[in-house]
């Protein structure tokens, strides 16, 4: 499947299930001091999950290119960029972990057709802040995903946010193909303060990731994300460019 088919049918397949289709944000943010640049999709709806009332519809969906150096480290490996498209879905205070781990199984399985043999999930596992995510597990289970594909993981891995010193956070669930992460559904049940405070939320809010790059080399069972159509006409060119003269 080529990769704007992919995007395409996640839109579609969002806006059918209510989501308010928005346009991608700059990648220098607007009105947000807390950082340099776009490094999420959920970074110019912040605010929304705060004041919903605010917020364009309730259900939102986006792709959004987004600039991250927080793994660096690891660019250049055959998964990590430092620009990367971000297929998106966001609850402001409208639906939470039922329907968000739902519409991601029906993308990942329906959609996309991945065997479940390429497929596990991942759950936050608890520690002394906040509780094991027993409900994402339950919701899982009940979708059929066996338990062994089941993996707990910590806060390291399994708890996102906030983008910049202050925002919304909390724990995640993830779905990794052929070992990748390609999909990554945040909870977002907390604030976190610029001086590293938490409080709840009054109301929840979801905030999906989903990497454009990634799912389209598992879908094209690409070894790497540079093999993929989006890479293509980049990798011509270099060809191209890259004759014994100029070197
Ligand atoms: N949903 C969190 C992220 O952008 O990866």
């Amino acid at each position: 499947m080529k990769s704007q088919e992919i995007r395409k049918k996640f839109i579609n397949f969002f806006a059918k299930r209510g989501h308010n289709h928005q346009p991608a944000a700059f990648l220098i943010p607007e009105n947000d001091p807390t950082v340099l640049f776009t490094s999420a999709g959920m970074q110019q709806f912040k605010d929304f999950y705060i004041y919903p009332e605010n917020a364009p519809a309730t259900k939102v969906t986006s792709v959004q290119p987004c600039f991250r150096t927080s793994d660096i480290e690891e660019v250049g490996d055959t998964s990590h960029l430092t620009l990367v498209e971000m297929l998106g879905n966001f609850s402001f205070s409208d639906y939470f972990k039922h329907d968000a781990i739902k519409w991601a199984y029906e993308y990942i399985f329906d959609i996309l057709k991945l065997p479940m043999s390429r497929v596990y999930v991942t759950v936050f596992r608890g520690d002394k802040q906040t509780l094991l995510d027993d409900e994402s597990i339950k919701i899982w289970r009940e979708l059929g995903i066996p338990d062994k594909k089941i993996k707990m993981g910590d806060r390291e891995d399994n708890f996102w946010g906030p983008t910049g010193d202050q925002g919304p956070c909390g724990p995640t669930t993830e779905i990794y193909v052929d070992g990748y992460e390609v999909w990554n559904i945040v909870f977002n049940e907390y604030y976190q303060d610029k001086n590293g405070k938490c409080a709840k939320l009054a109301k929840p809010g979801v905030d999906t990731g989903a990497g454009l790059e990634r799912l389209t080399a598992v879908m094209q069972k690409k070894k790497s994300v540079y093999e993929t159509d989006l890479f293509s006409s980049v990798y011509q060119k270099v060809g191209q460019l890259a004759t014994k003269k100029n070197l």
